[in-house]
């Protein structure tokens, strides 16, 4: 069975990410999105609720299942016996990206899988869609209408 793994932190998660997943998805028999605790970074969503986004974004995705994970993500795939990392790749994101994709090679003998955002999420990131819903901007085209409604919520707190 080949097994992969998409992991972010997905706050919140975007049709980018969702892009990446369902092409993963294609790709492997099985894929974990998993999600980042991480306690050092502050997110604007709690870990379940981005877990409860990302289980109704793929829910038709029969062979995609959602989790998080603590610590390194190496960890993680010898844990669930996952030889493949993939992640979305946007222009400016080679540098880190490589770095990373070598690092879990040399580290955990982890090799990662690179699939290049589609265009039109090129320029697609969380961090931006958060600015935007926090100035009150319509970010309906970029990510799904739940994470839309979360949103609203979260930032009028
Ligand atoms: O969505 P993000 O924040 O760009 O995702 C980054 C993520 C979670 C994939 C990356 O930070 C990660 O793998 N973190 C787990 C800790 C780890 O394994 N660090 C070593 C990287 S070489």
């Amino acid at each position: 069975m080949r097994k992969a793994v998409c992991p972010g932190s997905f706050d919140p998660p975007t049709f980018g990410h969702l892009d990446i997943v369902s092409r993963a998805a294609c790709l492997f028999d099985h894929v974990s999105v998993a999600v980042l605790v991480n306690d050092n970074k502050r997110s604007l969503f709690g870990v379940d609720e981005r877990l409860d986004m990302l289980a109704a974004a793929t829910r038709e995705l029969d062979n995609v299942a959602v989790t998080s994970f603590h610590g390194l993500l190496i960890d993680f795939c010898t844990a669930n016996d996952i030889a493949v990392i993939v992640k979305g790749l946007r222009a400016n994101d080679i540098g880190y990206e490589l770095s990373m994709a070598q690092m879990n090679r040399s580290v955990g003998a982890v090799e990662t899988v690179f699939i290049p955002t589609s265009p039109e999420w090129s320029y697609l990131a969380s961090s931006l869609v958060k600015e935007i819903a926090r100035f009150g901007g319509d970010v309906s085209k970029l990510v799904p209408s739940y994470v839309v409604d979360r949103l609203r919520r979260q930032v009028a707190d």
